[in-house]
């Protein structure tokens, strides 16, 4: 009787835990099927609002010159705030996160 129980106990533990492995598998494919597809248009999006704004002071062999002050994704995140408010471009969140997706696919190449 007490065996019979273990015995069940141990096929219900097993299977809870593999249904929830299953289960998160599906849970996290659409969320990192969405991540790939954002990363995309993001950049995509982030070029278009770095070029209408961000040619003021400088162009893009900024990213790319020897001595340049950027080494991590966070320096870059901060830099473009400090840039958005240097040159009055007015990004919102969203289009923060997507200039920096561009100047990261694009010349940075960090992993974040
Ligand atoms: C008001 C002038 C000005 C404007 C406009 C401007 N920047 Fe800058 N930016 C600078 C200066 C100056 C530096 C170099 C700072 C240094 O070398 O210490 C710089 C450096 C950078 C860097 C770091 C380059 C490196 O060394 O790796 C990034 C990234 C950057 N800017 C992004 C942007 C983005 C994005 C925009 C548009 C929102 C923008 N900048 C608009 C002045 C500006």
């Amino acid at each position: 009787m007490n065996h019979f129980t273990d015995l069940t106990r141990n096929i219900i533990k097993h299977g809870l835990t593999i249904s929830l492995l299953v289960f998160l598998a599906f849970a996290a494919s659409p969320i990192l099927a969405a991540d790939n597809t954002n990363a995309k248009t993001g950049a995509a999006n982030g070029k278009k609002l770095h070029d209408a704004k961000c040619f003021g002071c400088h162009d893009t062999r900024q990213y790319t010159r020897k001595n340049r002050i950027i080494h991590t994704f966070e320096d870059l995140h901060a830099r473009v705030e400090f840039c958005d408010a240097a040159s009055n471009a007015g990004f919102s969140f969203d289009e923060l996160d997507d200039v920096v997706t561009y100047l990261n696919t694009e010349f940075y190449k960090f992993k974040k």
